[in-house]
């Protein structure tokens, strides 16, 4: 869900419509706005989209002050009811909020025994009720009546509140659900996430856990539930805003798809240290002695970030010669860890505030393990969270499914693997190998992007993927983790079923799926192991099986129906240039089936629920 606020000399719905439309990403099953203008506060919402939101806005829409949500629901249905932002029953209040409030069953029932009529089935209609309440109770000032709302409540919280008697402010309020204040000239503003403030300012302030704000179009205030100040300076947040903009692009994926050479290029700046055959990664904040003595890596992630993880564990494996493996970090949650002292914890996280990645961090945390984050976003909740790590420096990613964060995650890996290689095993003539196997890598995606404009070949293949109901993805060692990120684009952007399988494990189960109905998408590097992938092929065949493969060069017929040939760098490092074409294939696939390409149904960009 997104959050985004105004006050300022401005038109407020304007400001909040471009916010709503950047945070959209988070979540898009329901939208709303509220305003306060001319001494009276209007709500207007909608099930649908931020689009059906402005199509559907009265003139009469207009203020200097207000607030807006988009919302992927949880508790209760998408539905206008269900949508934000949420009043008290005289109309006064209105509230955003992301987050999941715990004792809101409790509090309904308190507030139906008061007499008061619920409107919806969502946990943060309650709140709106419990600040309307503490002005009856005497609160005298807004700040007062959120403090004392907000003491009752139990959970997790992002909010904004906006009360007609107080039109020159908002207040606003975190725990454990990101919040962020935008500082500009005579304005301010209000969002869940940086991105909503592209081209309105890059000065932020960023809230901790159960801290308080007011703004108003003057300036700031931060203080805590007890009211204790807790002066806070801005800090300039530093992206491209180009980054954000759609541009000529008819879609968020296949712009961060062609953008993935300059992201690269960004994640390896000034971190390839030719003197000494190593990477230079200044924010791990790990001395040379600590990152000796660990005694192996353990990834953490949701999604495809954990698959950026399976490849990362492989690097560190062969390069640092470091146990090392990769979790998806909502599983890990829900076991009893054991934290090991000796162990370096990694939590991927693209947007750095997936509920799940961050609630193993603070596990770890609580256990003593020493945590570092490979992280996009630039001051979000994880990467605060951690004790040091690499931001990607990608830009923005609006598109919901990964693209340009999963490779720059891969590049990331690669240079930790080579600073921990570097300090321990690895010989400067290896550590140069892999030093310039990176440098090739933006080149060498830019001329696989470049080959797929001027043949066609993977929009060719996404043709006849559509015909069918399910596909197999396969692939060894790096390549299976490949497969398991193309199979999940194909997945949740095209809604066709596809299932990735490591090659060797095809003759215990799946085998029996292969026919003529089921094609299979093989990678197959030109690497020791081209053997056995050449074998397995042979298997499918046999059986009929259509094959698309990825490989160095073009496969005879017998063995593959289509080959996507793609660039060779070394052996560790071609997992990074392989995933490119599946990107290309998914992203095609579902053009062709007129999916909803950046905002595929009952998914959001960063799940900030459990
Ligand atoms: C969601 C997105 C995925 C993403 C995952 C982890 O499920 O749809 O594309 O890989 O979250 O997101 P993160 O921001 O933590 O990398």
């Amino acid at each position: 869900c997104g959050i985004v606020g105004y006050v300022g000399a401005q038109e407020a719905v304007p400001i909040l419509l471009e916010g709503l439309g950047r945070l959209e990403y988070r979540g898009y099953d329901s939208a709303g706005l509220a305003v306060i203008g001319r001494g009276a506060l209007r709500v207007h919402k909608v099930s649908g989209r931020v689009a059906d939101l402005a199509a559907g806005l009265p003139a009469r829409f207009k203020g200097g002050a207000g607030i807006g949500h988009t919302r992927w629901a949880t508790h209760g249905e998408p539905s206008v009811a269900n949508a934000h932002p949420h009043t008290d029953t005289s109309g006064r209040i209105a509230v955003v909020h992301n987050g999941i409030i715990e004792n809101a069953e409790e509090l309904r029932a308190k507030l139906t025994a008061d007499g008061v009529e619920l409107r919806s089935q969502t946990d943060t209609e309650t709140v709106a009720h419990l600040i309307a309440a503490a002005f009856t109770a005497g609160a005298h000032d807004l700040e007062q009546a959120v403090r004392q709302a907000l003491r009752q409540v139990v959970g997790a919280y992002g909010l904004a509140v906006l009360d007609v008697e107080h039109p020159d402010r908002i207040v606003v309020a975190r725990n454990g659900s990101p919040v962020l204040l935008g500082v500009g000239e005579k304005e301010m503003f209000v969002a869940s996430d940086a991105a909503a403030l592209v081209g309105y300012t890059r000065q932020v302030v960023y809230l901790d856990d159960g801290e308080l704000a007011t703004i108003i179009a003057g300036g700031y205030r931060t203080y805590t539930l007890d009211d204790r100040s807790t002066a806070k300076a801005p800090a300039t947040i530093d992206w491209e805003i180009i980054g954000a903009e759609i541009g000529d692009h008819a879609h968020y994926l296949i712009k961060e798809i062609d953008e993935q050479p300059r992201a690269i290029e960004r994640a390896l700046r000034g971190r390839l240290n030719e003197r000494f055959a190593t990477a230079h990664l200044g924010g791990l904040n790990l001395s040379t002695r600590e990152a000796r003595e660990f005694r192996g890596v353990r990834i953490l992630g949701c999604g495809s970030a954990c698959y950026a993880g399976d490849l990362g564990a492989q690097l560190i494996e062969d390069l640092a010669r470091m146990p090392a493996a990769s979790e998806s970090a909502s599983e890990f949650r829900y076991r009893n860890p054991v934290v090991e002292p000796d162990m370096l914890y990694v939590a991927v996280s693209q947007s750095g505030e997936t509920a799940d990645t961050l609630a193993a961090v603070q596990e770890l945390q609580r256990k003593g393990g020493r945590v570092i984050g490979i992280v996009n976003v630039v001051g979000s909740t994880i990467a605060r969270q951690v004790d040091g790590g690499i931001y990607l420096h990608a830009g923005p990613e609006m598109s919901v499914a990964a693209t340009k964060s999963f490779t720059s995650t891969v590049s990331a890996f690669a240079l930790l693997a080579l600073h921990l290689g570097r300090i321990r095993d690895l010989s400067p003539t290896e550590g140069r190998r892999i030093l310039d196997g990176l440098a090739a890598l933006p080149g060498q995606i830019a001329e696989i992007l470049e080959a797929e404009r001027r043949t066609g070949a993977v929009v060719a293949v996404a043709g006849e993927i559509v015909q069918r109901r399910s596909v197999l993805f396969i692939g060894r060692r790096r390549g299976y983790p490949v497969a398991r990120e193309g199979a999940q684009k194909l997945k949740e952007i095209s809604y066709i079923h596809a299932e990735a399988y490591a090659s060797a494990e095809l003759k215990h189960g799946p085998l029996a799926l292969v026919s003529p109905d089921l094609p299979t998408v093989a990678v197959v590097p030109d690497d020791d192991l081209l053997d056995k992938n050449t074998s397995t092929l042979a298997e499918i065949r046999a059986r009929r099986g259509p094959v698309i493969a990825l490989a160095h060069r073009e496969l005879p017929t017998d063995l593959a129906d289509h080959t996507i040939v793609v660039p060779k760098n070394e052996p560790e490092l071609d997992s990074i240039l392989m995933s490119v074409p599946l990107q290309l294939l998914a992203y095609h696939a579902a053009v062709a089936l007129g999916r909803d390409v950046d905002r595929p149904r009952n998914l959001a960009k960063s799940v900030t629920v459990e």
